[in-house]
């Protein structure tokens, strides 16, 4: 079994985006700008925006969290994103998801500008992708192509298992690994929670990729011996041994799991410092199509 290493991946990443920016500061060029809109005190997604802001400026790029209470209206919340969009020094920017429930999640997204739609969730950027474009790819999707890359693990010709159909993950990684290209090629099966038989269907996978959100949900049972494992879930679940009384975990029952796999993505320090290096990645993009 071989692990693959999400945090030493995305390190790599990020080491060779801070030099670019090292390059551009030496050109007396301004750094990327990336913002994070937050709505509301959701713990899990302050952690997450934290982290995004913290990784961004270990690398250089100017970076700031604008944070609203949980009962900003939805028209004051698209006044935020219309000056976003017009702010010539903002490169790109996410709205962190959840929104809270009297706001149109869908009508936010379509109002971001898709050339600053940094998390790929426009509808344009979808479509594109859709259509094999360049456009700007969701980062946690696009951090697990490039892991699959980076340890050279084949998938044309084979059978790929998705777990979960969500917008942010799984649907969009099933159309990209079925695409016609270098780490596409594969023959895709997208299972959700009205699949039956998941068993049948992840006995015979080559590559498991699970996405859907429950604590050791893929079970030793569940697959062959030389399974490709990628973990994009992150669970948490109550862990009174430890400090903080929780930790995370993520869709696989790893410690079983593990010792059939050929590869395993661990969680934490799998897809989750990936998702991160990539929405980076994407800034850079934004700001050379911005600034060139
Ligand atoms: N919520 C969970 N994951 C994400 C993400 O990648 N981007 C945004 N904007 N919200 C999220």
């Amino acid at each position: 079994m071989k692990l693959i290493d999400g945090k030493k991946t995305a390190l790599d990443i990020k080491e060779s985006i801070r030099l670019e920016v090292d390059e551009l500061l030496r050109q007396n060029k301004r750094p990327p700008h990336l913002v994070a809109v937050l709505v509301g005190n959701d713990p899990a997604s302050r952690t997450y925006v934290n982290s995004k802001e913290k990784a961004s400026k270990s690398i250089g790029f100017t970076s700031n969290i604008l944070t609203f209470d949980q009962d900003i209206s939805e028209k004051r919340l698209l006044e935020v994103v219309d000056k976003l969009n017009q702010d010539d020094d903002v490169d790109g920017y996410i709205v962190q998801l959840p929104l809270p429930k009297h706001i149109d999640e869908e009508k936010i997204i379509m109002a971001i500008d898709p050339h600053k739609d940094v998390d790929g969730f426009h509808p344009l950027n979808l479509g594109k992708m859709l259509a094999g474009l360049p456009g700007f790819l969701s980062a946690t999707p696009l951090g697990i192509l490039e892991l699959i890359k980076r340890y050279h693990i084949e998938t044309e010709g084979k059978n790929v298992l998705v777990i979960g159909r969500s917008l942010i993950v799984g649907r969009p990684l099933s159309v990209l690994l079925s695409q016609k290209r270098a780490g596409g090629n594969a023959t895709v099966t997208l299972a959700h929670s009205r699949t039956k038989n998941i068993k049948e269907l992840s006995l015979q996978a080559d590559i498991i990729i699970t996405a859907i959100g429950k604590a050791y949900f893929l079970t030793a049972d569940m697959v062959k011996d030389g399974v490709v494992i990628i973990d994009a879930g992150i669970n948490s679940i109550d862990a009174p041994e430890r400090k903080r009384g929780y930790k995370l975990v993520g869709d696989v029952d790893f410690e079983n799991v593990a010792p059939k796999a050929s590869y395993i993505t661990p969680v934490p320090g799998g897809v989750g410092p990936m998702t991160i290096a990539m929405l980076l990645q994407n800034t850079l993009q934004a700001y050379k199509s911005n600034t060139i």
